[in-house]
């Protein structure tokens, strides 16, 4: 009675705080020995499989918690309905090896030296630790294992599965398409796939559309993420695409080298998704003793639509993803120096933007992309990495000295990966990038790729990086990456191990990242690969922010800014208030419209300050000091995408709700009044109704000169119930008006 009681309290505490995640429960990982059949269960959802009486994984359940003892049949082998539907293919499989009669997406594909394609992989045996479960499988015949990797967090309930392919046989193999893991969705025709689609400057479209019969392929074959898809999915059973309500799955794979994410529904109308190594020119030599080890491909389930997906995404990528997870630190404002002077950096230039930069409440001044080698534009000097003798005859020492009296941090951009044809390193090393002997080169912004899986090259990217952050007080990094893959060779491996460049590529990649925030360790870095063509839940292990799009327009941002949160937190989300009218549309807007776009995410300023007026920095410096006191709310906070600005809207509105529920804050933006309609009724969510708050206005008064109007008079306190349920009526008019205010909790500390 007593525990109960203690129990109800707490629920009670952890309801009205608003805080939506439950707590870690213990023994979420169960199996019965009579059905064979595994259980996890944590965060609110339950995901079940079981061994069938041919010993193969077949998936049970997943979706919203079940009861305690609830039954859950032991699974049994579909015998197929006709003898074009064998049983191989009409039974799902967790991981289904290519073999027998397999029709669809395997997960793994091998090729034997004898000829022998087969694969049929069978339970053997398991291993439960706390909350994680690890299941051995084996081909029927020949001594290939394979683990599947099973991790539950106990808080979201999302699902991390990888899968670890070893070769005990005494020759060699071949794999040729290796996947983490094949999600099952319940039986049913009625699905509605989101995902992300996009390019340079226009990333994170969101895309949402019936699952039909057939496959539905999203990839990259470029050797990184890619700007096109990002590895990320979410599928809502119908297609109301009601942003809070209904059952929606979702799942992100973790890598960042090319990836492939297949959505099927078959034949019998079995809805699957397979996600790993993009098979596209893939094949992955094991000798005997060898492993493979998949990236992993994490998933998740929840009953309130895509946006309760997203805040189950957000609160995992902050709470055990992040290098500073579980208490990221909140992003610093940071000032960027690239649109404001392009290549031509030097000492006094950067020193200058460093002081004005400082006087708006700048807390990081990064300088970018001019400071090395022989780097006057994009033609030569990538793989150079000293400091350029003409532009900062001193060294870095002094700029950064000065950034420090100002009271910033300082960083640096760097594009480590990445060579020029004139550079004295490629005149040494031309042999260092992917290439295909005696074929042309191709350049992407007169760059070639260097071949990171070489450990010579490896030893070289780590070797320079270390020594920049030894002779210098760098507290940040911003890795640039700025061209996809052409002529994918690496001559040196031999032709037949030198496809595992896609595989060794990334993970000397990620091995660079850790080892130099171990070796470093206050150092923090942004992935940026010509704006958000490496995002992914691979590097953000290694990285504490993105740059999710070189497009700047605060317009244009709006929508990359909401997509780009269907899958990642706007904690990582960095936004720079740039210069107007825009480079990208030749857009005027307000510098307060372009605060209120950035300050979305995690604030930075990337304007030209030289060319500032007065007012400009008032204003800049009056938001950035609305924006610290709201950034744990936005970066670390619940978002609720209010409005979308997707599919051509003329209206935005977001909601982020601190997680300990004292403060709300809210973003309305108008791109253009038409034909006198008002402003739509904004009605928040994720407050406690039964709480007072208090309105605070972010953005000007009703009576200055930017945009915000009231069609009727706020109270300026009322309850979590009126902000809710009664609604804000804004009269935003005009063109690129926009306004912000938050609400806070009365009595909240
Ligand atoms: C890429 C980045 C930009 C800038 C330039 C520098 O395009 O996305 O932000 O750093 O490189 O060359």
């Amino acid at each position: 009675m007593q525990l109960r009681g203690l129990c109800n309290t707490l629920l009670l505490m952890t309801l009205a705080s608003g805080a939506a995640f439950a707590q870690p429960a213990r023994n979420q990982i169960s199996y019965d020995a009579q059905t064979r059949v595994f259980r996890l269960d944590g965060g609110g959802i339950t995901y079940a499989f079981g061994v069938n009486d041919l010993d193969e994984v077949q998936p049970l359940y997943w979706g919203a918690q079940l009861a305690k003892g609830d039954p859950l049949p032991a699974a049994h082998t579909n015998s197929g309905v006709a003898s074009f539907d064998m049983p191989t293919s009409t039974t799902p499989q967790e991981f289904a090896g290519w073999g027998a009669g397999l029709y669809y997406e395997p997960a793994l594909k091998i090729t034997f030296p004898d000829g022998n394609r087969d694969l049929v992989l069978h339970y053997v045996s398991h291993h439960i630790d706390g909350d994680s479960l690890t299941l051995v499988l084996k081909d029927v015949e020949r001594d290939v294992f394979v683990t599947l990797h099973y991790e539950i967090d106990p808080s979201t309930g999302i699902l991390g599965r990888s899968a670890e392919i070893e070769n005990r046989t005494r020759q060699p193999l071949t794999i040729m398409q290796a996947a983490a893991a094949t999600w099952a969705l319940p039986q049913g025709t009625d699905y509605s796939l989101y995902y992300l689609t996009g390019r340079w400057a226009g990333e994170d479209h969101v895309q949402h559309e019936a699952v039909h019969p057939g496959a539905r392929v999203l990839e990259s074959r470029r050797g990184s993420t890619g700007h096109q898809n990002n590895p990320w999915f979410a599928i809502e059973r119908g297609s109301t695409g009601n942003e809070e309500t209904g059952d929606v799955w979702f799942g992100a794979l973790a890598w960042s080298g090319s990836w492939r994410i297949t959505v099927e529904q078959d034949a019998l109308n079995q809805v699957r998704v397979t996600g790993g190594y993009n098979p596209f020119d893939f094949s992955y030599r094991l000798a005997p003793g060898e492993k493979l080890v998949s990236p992993v491909f994490y998933g998740g389930f929840t009953q309130h639509g895509v946006g309760g997906a997203s805040r189950l995404l957000h609160r995992f990528e902050l709470t055990k993803i992040l290098p500073q997870a579980p208490h990221p630190r909140p992003r610093p404002v940071l000032y960027n120096s690239w649109e404001a002077t392009g290549f031509d950096v030097n000492e006094a230039g950067q020193e200058a933007l460093a002081e004005k930069a400082a006087s708006i409440g700048v807390e990081r001044f990064v300088m970018d992309d001019g400071w090395f080698g022989q780097r006057k534009d994009d033609h030569a000097g990538l793989g150079d990495w000293y400091v350029n003798p003409q532009k900062f005859p001193h060294g870095l020492k002094p700029l950064i000295d000065k950034v420090h009296s100002l009271g910033m941090d300082f960083g640096l951009w760097v594009e480590p990966e990445m060579v020029n044809p004139d550079s004295d390193l490629y005149r040494k090393h031309p042999d260092w990038v992917l290439n295909f002997p005696g074929r042309p080169r191709t350049q992407g912004r007169n760059q070639l790729v260097l071949n990171l899986a070489r450990q010579d090259v490896r030893d070289y990217v780590y070797g320079f990086l270390d020594k920049l952050l030894n002779e210098n007080d760098i507290a940040f990094l911003k890795w640039d990456y700025n061209r996809n893959w052409s002529e994918p060779g690496w001559p040196a491996a031999g032709a037949e191990d030198e496809q595992q460049v896609y595989v060794k590529y990334t993970q000397n990649l990620y091995s660079i990242l850790q080892e130099l925030r171990a070796k470093h360790p206050g150092l923090e870095i942004e992935s940026c690969s010509g704006g958000g063509g490496r995002v992914d839940l691979g590097i953000l292990r290694y990285t504490d922010e993105v740059w999710p799009s070189d497009n700047t327009d605060p317009f244009d941002r709006l929508s990359i800014q909401d997509g780009f949160t269907y899958a990642y937190t706007p904690g990582v989300m960095m936004a720079w208030v740039t210069d107007s009218p825009n480079w990208v549309n030749n857009r005027t807007t307000s510098v307060e419209y372009r605060f209120l776009s950035s300050m979305q995410g995690s604030l930075g300023v990337g304007a030209n300050l030289n060319k500032w007026q007065p007012e400009d920095f008032a204003t800049a410096k009056q938001l950035i000091g609305e924006y610290k006191e709201i950034r744990e709310t936005v970066q670390h906070g619940r978002l609720y995408r209010l409005i979308s600005p997707q599919q051509d809207s003329e209206h935005s509105v977001t909601e982020s709700v601190a997680q300990n529920g004292s403060q709300a804050v809210v973003f309305a933006l108008l791109h253009s009044s038409q034909f006198g309609y008002p402003f739509p009724s904004i009605f928040l969510h994720g407050l406690d109704p039964g709480a007072q708050y208090r309105i605070h206005w972010i953005s000007s008064q009703p009576d200055g000169a930017a945009a915000r109007m009231m069609a009727a008079p706020l109270p300026e306190t009322a309850s979590g119930a009126y902000w809710m349920n009664h609604g804000i009526a804004l009269s935003l008019r005009g063109d690129f008006q926009a306004a912000a205010f938050r609400l806070d909790k009365v009595g909240a500390p």
